[in-house]
């Protein structure tokens, strides 16, 4: 079938689904989004489904992160200029109000100091409007934030542009025609250099709060692979031994870290490179 055959069929089908009455397959919990949001929704899914067919940028690691305006609870920004010279994380969330995203937002909230400490700033996302952000922010503080007061930017994105822009939507999403009428976004995770390139992606299910600690983790590993030259073993965290990678030659590897240790030819461990990291 043509694209264009295809879009307008989605169109059609979405354009039904606004005005027809629910079925009983639909759960109640996405019904409550769908009365909200369907009208809404329904040409800008159109003009989205179009779009992310023909004009997605990729979303590889090391490619450049796409630029985009938006409007976010601590003002508009241009994405890239929200960047500046630091590392970013721009998370995505299902929808305001929702259980398991109000525990994470919480979590990030919590743990903010410690992102500051790594020059990295937190952007969450969630597909819905300012208004609705900001009465979310008061729950989270009342419940998921340990007593901190929520401490970074909400992307509003009702329309579900950014959602697109970067992938945060998934399979169903993108393809279904049937009655359901919203979609939410998923958990995607993406880390962001001061070069404004991607350097990790991580995709949840709605289903499944993300790790905090993790996101951390791979933040620590990629600050300290970047400027030790040494890349990192399985469940590794700051203080523990790192790997010499393959490039290195033994001599190199001995100029540059003193002593390494040859598990194998190709596998060689070296002492955390904290002289290295200070630099
Ligand atoms: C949640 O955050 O709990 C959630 C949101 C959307 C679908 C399923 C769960």
């Amino acid at each position: 079938m043509s694209s264009v055959l295809r879009t307008s069929r989605i169109v059609a089908a979405r354009v039904a689904a606004a005005g027809a009455p629910r079925t009983a397959g639909v759960s109640a919990f996405r019904g409550s989004f769908a009365a909200r949001n369907a009208a809404a929704s329904v040409a800008v899914r159109a003009f989205s489904v179009s779009r992310a067919s023909f004009e997605k940028p990729a979303l590889r690691l090391g490619s450049p992160a796409p630029n985009f305006q938006a409007e976010t609870t601590d003002g508009p920004i241009d994405f890239h200029e929200f960047i500046g010279d630091s590392w970013t994380i721009l998370f995505s969330h299902p929808a305001d109000f929702t259980p398991v995203c109000t525990t994470e937002l919480g979590a990030f909230a919590q743990l903010k100091p410690e992102f500051d400490k790594r020059n990295c700033k937190l952007l969450g996302l969630s597909a819905n409007g300012l208004e609705s952000h900001g009465e979310w922010i008061k729950d989270i503080e009342e419940v998921a934030t340990g007593g901190t007061k929520f401490n970074f930017p909400i992307i509003a994105d009702p329309e579900r542009k950014i959602a697109y822009l970067y992938d945060m939507v998934d399979h169903q999403d993108l393809t279904n025609i049937d009655q359901k009428g919203v979609a939410f976004t998923i958990r995607a995770v993406f880390i962001i250099d001061p070069a404004k390139k991607i350097r990790l992606s991580m995709l949840y299910p709605a289903s499944t709060g993300r790790n905090t600690a993790e996101v951390l983790r791979v933040l620590d590993s990629l600050q300290t692979g970047d400027k030790a030259g040494v890349t990192t073993p399985i469940n590794w965290i700051p203080g523990e031994d790192v790997i010499v990678p393959p490039s290195v030659s033994d001599a190199a590897a001995k100029e540059k870290f003193g002593e390494f240790k040859a598990v194998k030819p190709y596998l060689r461990y070296t002492k955390y490179p904290e002289a290295l990291l200070k630099k």
